[in-house]
């Protein structure tokens, strides 16, 4: 019997990656074309809660996993979170940056199978392992009526048959700690955009502010198939941002310019003016260090196939790259990356914010 349900959509970053860790703004959004899932069902008593990670045919019980397994600590956080009765410091201090219920351990466990599937693809910059959470901890607290509410709880107690949905800036708090244990040191952007399920503009460290698209656009996603790992990625910028700090401290300030310049012109419902910041945008981060000769390949032969900018987007160094495209170009920029090796295209649509229940009910 399925008892809960939980989905996410998966996200490409616009703009500002990289220097947003550096404090520097970023635009990203939501791409519903691609989510994760996670069904939780009752499963015979005593067995606990056993985690099935379908694509990857691993299977996860709770009670043997370590603080930092990020399926297990998913669920051990949506369940302190939700205020299930347990062992451990088991208490999610929201807001504050700080949880602290990786050891939670519930007492007793409850008898489920929680089956795990993502059509995201894995450490290319969509924001998978951010999703997989998200929608882990979507399923427990739709199915979360605590028998004994924990007064410090973040989530109002369940007082009816239908649960309250879970407010964005808690989810992304949770969204976030696991994210920690596959980045090291995020940003906080691919949690933020993904728990709130629209367009963002973050700041590290400030409230996001949802932002306005005037106008839709179509982007094309091109997959180099390179899988790549952000925490390396972000790494190796730190080594050479200590080597020359003022260096990349200028790049960081000129990609900064580029995202108040995309935000302004979405915000006037000028999206054809996104073109030239995306380019600039790569150059930037070719300088950076992080694109490489398999995204160069793809954001080239998109321009040539007629698309008005293209740049990575993400980690860099493989995983995806995006292009801007206009009306009947979006078919050939698709057939072009498709022909340039991309191992997966993705016509996407960015509109005006839908909001996260949209992204719930609509995938
Ligand atoms: O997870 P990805 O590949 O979308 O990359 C995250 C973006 C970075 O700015 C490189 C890292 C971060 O924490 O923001």
């Amino acid at each position: 019997m399925t008892l809960g349900i939980g989905r996410a959509a998966g996200k490409v970053i616009l703009f500002g990656e990289h220097a947003v860790v550096y404090g520097r703004p970023a635009l990203a959004v939501p791409v519903t074309q691609v989510w994760a899932e996670a069904r939780v069902e009752a499963a015979a008593p005593g067995s606990g809660v056993v985690i099935w990670a379908a694509d990857l045919g691993e299977e996860i019980a709770l009670r043997h996993a370590a603080a930092d397994q990020p399926l297990a600590a998913a669920v051990r956080l949506a369940l302190a979170a939700i205020g299930a009765q347990g062992q451990g410091s088991g208490k999610a201090e929201v807001g504050t940056g700080r949880l602290s219920a990786l050891d939670f351990r519930p007492t007793p466990e409850p008898d489920w199978r929680i089956t795990i599937r993502s059509t995201i693809p894995i450490a290319s910059g969509m924001g998978s392992g951010a999703a997989v959470t998200a929608a882990i901890v979507r399923a427990i607290a739709a199915l979360s009526v605590a028998p004994t509410p924990n007064p410090q709880s973040p989530i109002p107690p369940v007082t009816d048959a239908t649960p309250p949905p879970l407010a964005p800036a808690v989810l992304s708090d949770l969204v976030y700690e696991v994210e920690r244990l596959y980045h090291g040191t995020p940003s906080g952007v691919d949690n933020t955009v993904i728990a709130y399920g629209q367009p963002v503009y973050f700041v590290r460290g400030r409230r996001p502010e949802p932002f306005t698209i005037g106008r839709p656009f179509t982007i094309v996603i091109g997959d180099t198939g390179i899988r790549s790992s952000t925490r390396i990625a972000v790494e190796e910028v730190r080594r050479r941002w200590t080597q020359e700090p003022a260096r990349f401290e200028a790049l960081f300030d000129r990609i900064a310019q580029i995202v108040e310049a995309a935000r302004a012109a979405l915000a006037a419902g000028r999206p054809e003016q996104l073109g030239p910041l995306m380019d600039e945008n790569h150059a930037v981060l070719q300088e950076i260090g992080v694109s490489c000769p398999e995204l160069d390949a793809l954001v080239g032969a998109a321009r040539a196939a007629g698309a008005a900018g293209a740049k990575l987007s993400g980690a860099g160094r493989g995983g995806n790259m995006i292009a801007l495209v206009a009306g009947e170009a979006a078919a050939d920029v698709a057939a072009a990356l498709a022909a340039a090796g991309a191992t997966r295209v993705i016509v996407t649509t960015i509109s005006p914010a839908v909001g996260p229940d949209f992204v719930q009910r609509a995938i």
